[in-house]
C-alpha cells in the first residue's frame, strides 16, 4: 500500500491521539471522562499501538474504493460527505423498495385474514384441566430455575442504571471513583449478558417443566439431570462474567482473553471455555427435553405439528448457538460480525418467535381455550412467515461489511417481510386477551396470559415499529448503533421475550403451586410498572436522543452522533436524566416480581408442613 507523507503525518498524529486516549495522559483526562473511560483503560503500550493500527485498518476499509467500483469495501459507510462517503444508489433503491414490500405484504396478509373463516372458540372446561396434575419430581426442580432468574433480572436492571448513569458522569457514582473496579465496559456487557442469561433461562426452565407435562413421563435421570443442569448454568453465569472483569481490567494476556476472559462481541462476549460450556449446557438441555417429551408424540396426536414446530425450535435454538464458535481468535471482524449475527440475529427473529408462538399455542390447548386443530394450521403457517422473511433477513446486519451490493437488495426486502407477521399480530394478541376471563378459574392463568398479550404488543411496537425504524439501508447507513438502536433493542429484547419468559414463568409456577393463593397484587403492580416503565424508558429518552443523534449525523457526518458536543449537550444530558423516572417504574415492576417470588417460597415452604386438608382449599380456588 504506498501512503503519501502527508497521509503518514496524519495517520501519526490521530494513532497519536489514541494511544494517549487509552493511556493516562492527563491532557485527555476531561475527553476520558466524556467518553466513560477508566483511566489507564490499556496499560499496555504494545496493545494501544496494536488497537491504533486496527483503527487505521476499519478507516482505510471505509474510503477505499472497491477494485473497479465507485463506492467503498463498506459500501460507502459511515456517511462523511468530507470523505467522498455519501448513501449509494442502491441503498437508497433498495430502501425504497423494502417499504413498498412491507406495505404490499401487510395488505396481502389483511386481504387474507378479513377473506378467511374465523372459528368461534371452544367453550371452556368448568375446571381447571391442568389443576390435578401433580408436579414430578424434576418439574419440582425446576423451580430454582426460576428463582435464579428473576434475582439475575433484578441484577441486570441494578447494572443497567449503572450503565445510563455513565452517560452523564463518565468515571463516577454520585462522586464515587466508580470505574476504577467496575468501567463501564464491564456494566454494560454484563448488562447486556445478564438479560441474555435470564431470559434464557427462564426458557429452559420451561422446557424442562412442559415436556415430562407433556407425555406425562420421565426417565429416572431426568431429576439429576435437571439439577446437573442449573448447577452448570449457575458455573457459565458466575464464570463468564468473573472472566469478562478480569480481561476488561486487563489480567489477562491477549490468548488467555480469548479463552476464558472477553471476546468483544456484543452478546457473545463471553471467553470460548464459557462459550463452549453453554453449547453443552444447551445439548444437555435438549437430551433432557428430547427424553421427556418422545413419548407424548406418541399419545398427543391431535397436537402433533404445534409440538413439532416447538421441539424444533429448541433444535434449532440450541445448535445455532454453536454458529458463534466459526469465528476464532484471528477471524477478520466482517467474517466474525457475520457469524455473529447467525447467533443472535436468527434467535431472536427466526427460532425465538417460532418458539414463543409454538409454546404459546401449546399452553392455551392445554387449557382447552383453542381447539387443536386452529392451533396447528395457525402455528405452521406463522413459522413458514417468520422462517421465510427471518432467514435471508439476517443479511440487513452486514449491509456494511465488506459485502456484494446484492446483499443490501436480499437483507432490506426479507427483513421488511419480517414486520409483516407483526403488524397483524394484535389479532393474536386480542384473541388471547379475550380468553383470561373466558371460566372462573381463567382468573388463574390471568397474568400468565396478560405478560403472552405484553409479548404480542412489544412484538409490533418494539421490534416491528422500532425495529423496521432502523431497518432500511437509508436509515441504518446514518443511525446504525446509535440510541435509536439501544430503543428497539429494549423494546424488543425486554418487551418480547422477557416479557415472554415472566409469561412462562408465571404459567409453569401455577402448576409447581395450585394449592397455594397467589399474592395478585404484587403480580398486577409488577404488570403494569414493567410495561409502562419500559415504555417511559423508550419514549422520553432513547427515542429522543436517537433521534437528535439522527440530525447530528445528516448535518455533520456519523462521526458526529456520539460526539462529546452531541452527548454532553444540554439537551441530551436532559433526556438522559428523563430516563430515571421511566428506569425507576420498571425497576420497582422488577421489584414486585421479585417480591411475588418470595411470598410464594414462603408460602409452599409453611404448606409443606400444612396438616390434610389442602385438598379442600385446593376445590375451593379451583372453582
Ligand atoms: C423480538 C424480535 C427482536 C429482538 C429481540 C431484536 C433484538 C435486537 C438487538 C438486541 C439488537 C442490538 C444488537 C447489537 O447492538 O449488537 C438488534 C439490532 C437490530 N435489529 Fe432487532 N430485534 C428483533 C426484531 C427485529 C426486527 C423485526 C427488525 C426489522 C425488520 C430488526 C432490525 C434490527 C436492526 C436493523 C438492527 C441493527 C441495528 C444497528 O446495528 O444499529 N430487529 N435487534
Ligand atoms: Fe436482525
Amino acid at each position: 500500500m504506498a501512503l503519501s507523507p502527508t497521509r503518514i503525518q496524519a495517520i501519526e498524529k490521530v494513532s497519536q491521539h489514541y494511544i494517549s486516549l487509552f493511556g493516562s495522559d492527563s491532557e485527555l483526562a476531561v475527553l476520558r471522562e466524556q467518553y466513560a473511560m477508566k483511566e489507564d483503560t490499556i496499560p499496555s503500550l504494545v496493545h494501544r499501538e496494536k488497537l491504533t493500527a486496527f483503527f487505521f485498518w476499519g478507516a482505510w476499509a471505509a474510503i477505499t474504493k472497491r477494485p473497479g467500483e465507485e463506492y467503498t469495501y463498506t459500501n460507502n459507510w459511515p456517511f462523511d460527505p468530507q470523505l467522498g462517503n455519501t448513501p449509494t444508489s442502491s441503498n437508497i433503491v433498495w430502501s425504497i423498495l423494502s417499504i413498498i414490500t412491507l406495505l404490499a405484504g401487510i395488505g396481502a396478509l389483511v386481504w387474507h385474514h378479513a377473506s378467511s373463516r374465523h372459528e368461534t372458540l371452544p367453550k371452556p372446561n368448568e375446571k381447571d384441566p391442568l389443576f390435578f396434575t401433580k408436579p414430578t419430581r424434576s418439574q419440582k426442580s425446576v423451580a430454582k430455575y426460576f428463582v435464579t432468574a428473576i434475582a439475575l433480572f433484578l441484577l441486570q436492571i441494578f447494572l443497567g442504571g449503572i450503565t445510563a448513569h455513565y452517560a452523564v458522569e463518565g468515571q463516577n457514582f454520585y462522586g464515587i471513583p466508580l470505574s476504577e473496579i467496575l468501567p463501564y465496559s464491564v456494566v454494560r456487557t454484563w448488562h447486556t449478558q445478564l438479560g441474555v442469561f435470564w431470559i434464557a433461562t427462564t426458557w429452559l426452565a420451561t422446557g424442562l417443566y412442559i415436556a415430562p407435562a407433556l407425555s406425562g413421563h420421565e426417565s429416572k435421570y431426568q431429576y439429576l439431570g435437571v439439577n446437573l443442569l442449573w448447577l452448570a448454568l449457575v458455573v457459565v453465569v458466575v464464570g463468564s462474567m468473573a472472566g469478562e472483569w478480569l480481561g476488561i481490567q486487563q489480567y489477562f494476556d491477549l490468548d488467555m482473553n480469548f479463552l476464558v476472559g472477553h471476546q468483544g462481541y456484543e452478546y457473545i462476549d463471553l471467553g470460548r471455555v464459557w462459550q463452549l460450556l453453554l453449547l453443552s449446557g444447551l445439548i444437555i438441555w435438549l437430551l433432557l427435553v428430547t427424553a421427556a417429551i418422545k413419548p407424548a408424540f406418541a399419545t398427543q396426536t391431535e397436537i402433533r405439528p404445534v409440538m413439532w414446530v416447538l421441539y424444533g425450535s429448541c433444535v434449532a435454538i440450541g445448535l445455532f448457538y454453536g454458529a458463534g464458535l466459526f469465528a476464532g481468535k484471528h477471524t477478520n471482524l466482517a467474517v466474525a460480525e457475520y457469524w455473529r449475527w447467525w447467533v443472535i440475529h436468527l434467535w431472536v427473529e427466526s427460532f425465538f418467535e417460532t418458539f414463543a408462538t409454538s409454546v404459546i399455542a401449546l399452553m392455551l390447548v392445554r387449557l382447552g381455550l383453542i381447539r387443536a386443530s386452529s392451533a396447528n394450521g395457525a402455528v405452521l403457517s406463522a413459522t413458514v412467515i417468520f422462517l421465510s422473511g427471518g432467514l435471508i433477513g439476517t443479511l440487513h446486519h452486514i449491509y456494511f461489511t465488506g459485502v456484494p451490493t446484492s446483499v443490501i437488495a436480499w437483507g432490506a426486502i426479507f427483513s421488511a417481510l419480517e414486520v409483516v407477521p407483526l403488524a397483524l399480530i394484535g389479532f393474536e394478541a386480542i384473541q388471547s386477551y379475550r380468553m383470561h376471563n373466558a371460566a372462573p378459574w381463567m382468573a388463574r392463568y390471568k397474568w400468565a396470559i396478560l405478560f403472552f398479550v405484553a409479548t404480542a404488543f412489544w412484538n409490533l411496537v418494539g421490534a416491528g415499529i422500532l425495529g423496521f425504524l432502523i431497518n432500511p439501508p437509508i436509515s441504518l447507513y446514518f443511525v446504525q448503533g446509535l440510541n435509536t438502536t439501544a430503543t428497539h433493542s429494549h423494546g424488543a429484547l425486554m418487551g418480547v421475550y422477557g416479557m415472554l419468559g415472566i409469561g412462562l414463568m408465571l404459567f409453569c409456577l401455577r402448576g409447581l403451586s395450585t394449592n397455594l393463593i397467589w399474592n395478585d397484587g404484587y403480580i398486577k403492580g409488577a404488570f403494569w410498572m414493567l410495561n409502562l416503565g419500559l415504555a417511559a424508558m423508550l419514549f422520553m429518552s432513547l427515542l429522543p436522543i436517537g433521534l437528535i443523534q439522527f440530525f447530528a449525523v445528516l448535518e455533520n457526518g456519523y462521526w458526529y452522533g456520539r460526539s462529546p458536543e452531541v452527548i454532553h449537550s444540554p439537551l441530551v444530558e436532559g433526556l438522559v436524566w428523563m430516563r430515571v423516572p421511566g428506569d425507576i417504574v420498571f425497576a420497582i415492576g422488577g421489584f414486585l416480581l421479585g417480591m411475588f417470588l418470595i411470598d410464594l417460597l414462603k408460602k409452599s415452604f409453611l404448606d409443606k408442613f400444612k396438616a390434610p386438608g389442602v385438598e379442600d382449599l385446593a376445590d375451593k380456588v379451583s372453582s
